[in-house]
């Protein structure tokens, strides 16, 4: 098997992206400021609620063939890391209006040359969703939709999101019953799974060493099996967040890190977050364990530590693992801003921790 050599060359910026990028920063950072108007403080720009927030570590395989023994993954190393899990609404709603979510990873002491656009030297973020697509192809088509979608959120009654978000996982269900199935639907309605069962994916590519990849955490049979019956009965608003912190209890949970190398350009594409990359082209190889173990996953200190200080950015990245392609340049400047506005609204003083002693249980 052939893999795609990273080459600088291999991103392809259209002619209007600047201004694509500035827009998608104004729709934002005004969705920002009507969560803060209507919530009394400031959120992150989206994933707003976080419901497990968690320390533990990433071990490296060792002995990785040469292909998949690239940037922080050649040399069997092992990562102090930090792990939250959020649904993806910009404000704090009511878990049963169920629709994607997401599972941030920093790990700590990651040495090495950053990206440019990173404002952390010493931290790698993968910045991961359910579903290995986006449902928006490149920041263009991810502007469009967004204005219709997510920053209207706070505009519509949370009994009016919760409705639509129940429509949307019926006409889904419907469609998958007949082999067919929408990202745009998933991304608003889909069914209330335990959050520490799902796998996560980068959807976005990211270089790795001299190539490429797409990298997902998928979690291991005695999580899946400690985490139960996946479809989590949601009883009241905070069902997300009593079911993993119930998780993390008792258990520790671990995830296989994998990664899927790029074989060909023209079927794995870079600009098009939206094209699934083929299993069976190239199928996700193990690269590392993610281990979380057993802890209290929720506190008020712990949350205004993960929610006002931190920040977790796809530009949190050695050069090794630049984020690729249209996407991922918007998201290196979105994410920059809502941070800043988040923390200058709520007179946070920003972290970026180098151990986990730093962070409060
Ligand atoms: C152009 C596309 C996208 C834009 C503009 C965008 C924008 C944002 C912004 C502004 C934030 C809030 C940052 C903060 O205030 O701290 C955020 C958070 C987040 N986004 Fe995106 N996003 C995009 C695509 C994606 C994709 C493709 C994924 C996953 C594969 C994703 C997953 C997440 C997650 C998990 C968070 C929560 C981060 C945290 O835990 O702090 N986003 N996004």
């Amino acid at each position: 098997m052939t893999f795609v050599r990273y080459r600088p060359d291999i991103e392809t910026i259209a002619e209007d992206e600047a201004h694509t990028i500035s827009e998608i920063r104004r729709v934002m950072l005004d969705l920002s400021a009507l969560v803060r108007a209507k919530h009394g403080m400031a959120m992150k720009g989206t994933h707003a609620k976080a419901v497990g927030l968690v320390k533990g570590r990433l071990i490296v395989e060792r002995e990785l063939p040469v292909e998949l023994a690239q940037g922080l993954f050649a040399r069997g190393s092992t990562y102090e890391a930090l792990v939250r899990y959020a649904p993806g609404p910009p404000e704090k709603l009511s878990d049963k209006a169920s629709g994607q979510r997401g599972m941030s990873i920093k790990l700590l002491g990651v040495e090495g040359a950053h990206v440019e656009e990173s404002d952390e030297k010493s931290t790698q973020d993968f910045v991961l969703a359910v579903d290995p697509v986006f449902n928006a192809a490149d920041a263009k088509s991810f502007l469009k939709l967004f204005r219709l979608t997510g920053a209207q959120s706070p505009r519509v009654s949370e009994g009016g999101i919760i409705a639509g978000s129940r429509i949307a996982r019926g006409i889904e269900a419907a469609l998958e019953a007949v082999g067919l199935e929408s990202a745009n639907l998933k991304f608003i309605g889909r069914p209330p799974r335990h959050p520490v069962s799902d796998p996560y994916y980068s959807q976005a590519p990211i270089r790795y060493g001299d190539y490429i990849v797409k990298l997902a955490v998928f979690p291991s049979n005695d999580t899946l099996e400690n985490a139960g019956e996946q479809n989590v009965d949601v009883k009241d608003d905070e069902t997300f967040r009593h079911v993993t912190e119930s998780y993390f209890q008792t258990f520790e949970a671990v995830y296989d890190v994998k990664v899927q190398l790029c074989t060909n350009l023209s079927n794995m594409p870079i600009e098009d977050a939206s094209v699934a990359w083929s299993e069976a082209e190239s199928p996700y190889r193990k690269v590392a364990t993610l281990i979380l173990p057993r802890q209290q996953a929720f506190s008020v200190a712990r949350q205004a530590y993960f929610d006002d200080r931190l920040a977790f950015n796809p530009a949190h990245a050695l050069e090794a693992h630049r984020p690729l392609g249209s996407i991922m340049r918007a998201r290196m400047d979105a994410y920059k801003h809502t941070t800043a506005y988040r923390r200058d609204c709520n007179n946070a003083a920003p972290a970026e921790p180098t151990s986990l002693a730093e962070v409060p249980d």
